[in-house]
């Protein structure tokens, strides 16, 4: 068995399972994305919120993997919104990236205190897919409003929506909605990485420690988290689970050959607690959407 491809909504291909790098520190990063595409992940997931695309950029080249194997995908951070802006920041993602086309482009949240220029983000990813300088694009954080609101008032259905996904938040009616347009889902802090980043507060219940994923993944022999990710990919979703250290990365990638059963799937999706653990894409955060992105 090998790790599952996905066919997104405009017949562009990816690996279900790809390597994340939120909070990757930028001294890091190229290690990581070195490591990992040594390992064999083809999908790296980066944005330009993140302040590590160059590193990414600089991780693939060290690879020596050929750029064409590997899907790259970004996103566009808020300061950014508006129709020129978004093409102007696609320019300097693949400026820092050192590649002149990326695989997937995103929106990386609704704006509520800024929709319009939300909009004019989306048609700006429009012309960059009509002009073929990216391949595919797509949304992060989009609630079923947003999701309607974007679709009836541009013309390419996202390919991709990306949102936290983990045993204990499911947003099942985001699912839903994705799937009723052919959206694919992709799962972030797919292990719940939210539930236990280091310093984000010891009131959190991390997923990792949960006595049903334990108990599941005793008895096949791995780990909390390969659980999970085998979790994603049997339910069909892209994952993209963050680590800088080489085990991890590894550990991540090995999980091609075992199965869950049905049970076990829906034994874990009844781990929902319907709590977001991010912020919530309803509420405006100016202080965070105006930092500015610097110029490549
Ligand atoms: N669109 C958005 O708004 C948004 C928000 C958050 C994240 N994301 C994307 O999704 C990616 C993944 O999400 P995430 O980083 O939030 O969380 P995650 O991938 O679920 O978890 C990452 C955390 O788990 C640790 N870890 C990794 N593998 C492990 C393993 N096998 N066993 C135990 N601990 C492990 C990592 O530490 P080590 O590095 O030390 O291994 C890190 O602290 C991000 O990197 C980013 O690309 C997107």
């Amino acid at each position: 068995m090998s790790i599952p491809t996905l066919t997104l909504n405009n017949g562009v291909t990816l690996p279900a399972l790809g390597l994340g790098v939120f909070q990757s520190p930028p001294e890091e990063t190229a290690a990581a994305v070195d490591t990992a595409l040594r390992v064999g992940y083809r999908h790296i997931d980066t944005a330009a919120m993140y302040r590590n695309e160059r590193e990414v950029g600089e991780g693939l080249r060290r690879s020596g993997v050929p750029r064409e194997e590997v899907f790259v995908e970004t996103k566009v951070w808020v300061s950014d919104y508006g129709y020129d802006e978004t093409r102007h920041a696609f320019e300097k993602a693949v400026a820092k990236l050192g590649i002149d086309r990326l695989d997937l482009l995103i929106l990386h949240q609704p704006a509520p205190d800024r929709f319009e220029r939300t909009i004019a983000a989306y048609r700006g990813l429009e012309s960059l897919l009509a002009e073929g300088r990216v391949r595919a694009i797509g949304v992060s954080n989009f609630m079923p409003p947003h999701l309607h609101e974007l679709m009836a008032r541009t013309e390419v259905v996202p390919a991709v929506n990306q949102i936290e996904l983990h045993p204990y938040f499911t947003q099942p009616e985001v699912q839903r909605a994705d799937a009723e347009h052919g959206i694919l889902d992709q799962a972030w802090s797919p292990i719940g990485g939210i539930t236990f980043y280091p310093g984000w507060g010891e009131e959190r219940r991390s997923v990792m420690d949960d006595p049903t994923l334990r108990e599941m993944a005793a008895q096949h022999r791995r780990s909390a988290a390969q659980v999970m990710l085998r979790w994603h990919l049997q339910r069909g979703r892209s994952a993209i689970p963050k680590s800088t250290d080489p085990g991890r990365i590894a550990e991540n990638f090995d999980v091609a050959d075992f199965e869950l059963t049905a049970d076990e799937l829906d034994r874990i999706d009844a781990l929902d607690t319907g709590v977001r653990n991010g912020p919530d894409p309803d509420v405006a955060r100016p202080e965070r959407f105006d930092i500015a992105i610097p110029e490549a």
